[in-house]
């Protein structure tokens, strides 16, 4: 049984004070704080980039996972490296056949890489990079915006990545992102999810510890 870890994304933070929520939601217990990164081209909105990420690192020892939706990610995952991602994700949809290219320059600057697909996006597009993989992705919602409803068809979709997991043999994370409630973890747990992404259910919480022992124990 692989651990439960609880990625809070900071998209739903207030900027304005992006190290104190940090901070914040570091003493709450989160494991891991998923920072979501927009360009505006790849995905409808736009966030922030890594002067953001360098600097709200002091805030935290908490394990970065930097979930890239840009396009082109091969030009800026040095950047993110450097900045102090301690997990590196970068879309098939942004990669198409430079998706284990751009994998392994990331494995090169001794980050962990990942992969993520789309909730229309096949599995089996994870089957030639599956290997390299320190932790595959499975959007549950269109990615560009937090506060969006869960698509359940993912479900059956986790369930056929922790098998295509299980024949590696290796120790690899499967984390879902994107509507992710009280009402919903166990289904994501129970089909084999073990790094639970929330933005809005942790941040509109009025107890922040709370929820994120709720979401781990549920
Ligand atoms: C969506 C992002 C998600 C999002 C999660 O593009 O990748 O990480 O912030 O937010 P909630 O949990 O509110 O759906
Ligand atoms: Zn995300």
């Amino acid at each position: 049984m692989k651990k439960i870890k609880i990625a809070p994304s900071m998209l739903s933070a207030d900027f304005s004070r992006l190290g104190e929520d940090l901070k914040m939601i570091t003493e709450c217990g989160a494991d891991v704080i998923h920072l979501d990164v927009m360009d505006g081209n790849f995905v409808k909105n736009l966030s922030f980039g890594p002067n953001v990420i360098k600097d709200i690192r002091k805030c935290s020892n908490a394990v970065f996972d930097t979930h890239l939706m840009i396009l082109n990610p091969w030009n800026y995952v040095e950047r993110f490296a450097n900045a102090g991602a301690d997990i590196i994700t970068v879309h098939h949809e942004a990669c198409g056949d430079k998706l284990k290219d751009t994998l392994k320059q990331i494995k090169d600057l001794g980050v962990k890489c990942g992969a993520v697909i789309n909730p229309d996006t096949p599995v089996k597009v994870l089957e030639p990079v599956i290997d390299m993989c320190d932790m595959v992705l499975l959007m549950s919602v269109f990615p560009g915006f937090g506060g969006q409803k869960f698509i359940e068809y993912v479900l059956p979709k986790v369930e056929q990545t922790a098998e295509l997991i299980l024949k590696t043999g290796k120790e690899i994370d499967l984390e879902i992102d994107g509507g992710i409630t009280l009402e919903n973890v166990k289904s994501c747990k129970d089909a084999g999810a073990n790094v639970i992404v929330a933005g809005s259910t942790v941040f509109n919480a009025p107890d922040r510890k709370l929820i994120i022992e709720q979401l781990r124990n549920i």
